[in-house]
């Protein structure tokens, strides 16, 4: 579904992504693991368009996006949620949602039927609809900031750092819904420092080191690796 092939992002003279490829299957998850300044966000702004690439392709669905915008990215089928959110804090909730399906050519009342389905996976959101976004807690922004992204009806979804300043009943919440997504047929990129967790929940993985891919295999390979485990499992 997603062939990212010898990808080379720079910013300026620092050459943060040296040569990544990486493959996503439809109706995987795969997840995204590395220190902090490995390339991760670069990775994932690089596919959606935000971030220019010196060198490699991304394909998508067998079309090659590589120097697609990102807005036409988002419509073509993939949705990004950013690390630390990016919602918008002076809109209220609905408005927020509403904005995620700007990609969308479709009635208003399916659209309508689209916040709906947001606010039965979130109950909260629905609770707080018209409340301003930049008042919601940690937890719930990211709860909005997922509800935005599936608002454009995406198939692949790049996710980065879900967890980051969670509790873990928030984290808990937030892991259900990708888990729910899969289910429904929603393909996932996903970026995580907690890599105990990012594993448990993909199908494969890759681990990102200064801007290289070092290794790669299934969730369950990575997790029996001794330097995985004992880089990144605290074991
Ligand atoms: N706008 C920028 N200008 C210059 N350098 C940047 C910029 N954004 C990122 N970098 C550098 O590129 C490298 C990769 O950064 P990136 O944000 O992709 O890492 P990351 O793996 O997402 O880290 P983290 O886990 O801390 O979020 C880092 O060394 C970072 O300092
Ligand atoms: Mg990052």
């Amino acid at each position: 579904m997603l062939e990212v092939t010898n990808l080379n992002v720079y910013y300026d003279n620092i050459h943060a992504l040296k040569g990544v490829n990486i493959t996503v299957d439809e109706g995987e998850i795969v997840c995204l693991i590395g220190a902090n300044g490995a390339g991760k966000t670069t990775t994932l702004q690089s596919i959606s368009g935000i971030i220019p690439k010196r060198e490699g392709t991304v394909i998508f669905e067998g079309k090659d996006i590589t120097k697609t915008k990102a807005n036409v990215i988002t419509k073509n089928g993939i949705a990004q949620v950013p690390e630390g959110r990016r919602i918008f804090t002076g809109l209220s909730v609905l408005d927020n949602l509403k904005l995620g399906a700007f990609t969308v050519r479709d009635s208003q009342e399916n659209i309508n039927k689209d916040i709906e389905k947001i606010y039965e996976r979130f109950p909260i959101l629905l609770e707080r609809k018209d409340q301003l976004a930049g008042t919601l807690s940690g937890g719930e922004q990211q709860m909005l900031a997922m509800g935005r992204a599936i608002m454009s009806r995406p198939r692949l979804i790049l996710l980065d750092e879900p967890s980051m300043g969670l509790s873990p009943l928030f984290v808990e919440k937030i892991f259900d819904v990708i888990k729910t997504l899969k289910k429904e047929g929603v393909t996932i990129l996903l970026v995580e420092q907690n890599a105990n967790l990012a594993l448990s929940i993909s199908d494969r993985a890759y681990v990102l080191e200064t801007g290289k891919i070092v290794k790669e295999g299934t969730s369950i390979e990575l997790m029996e690796d001794k330097s995985v485990k004992e880089a990144y499992l605290g074991a």
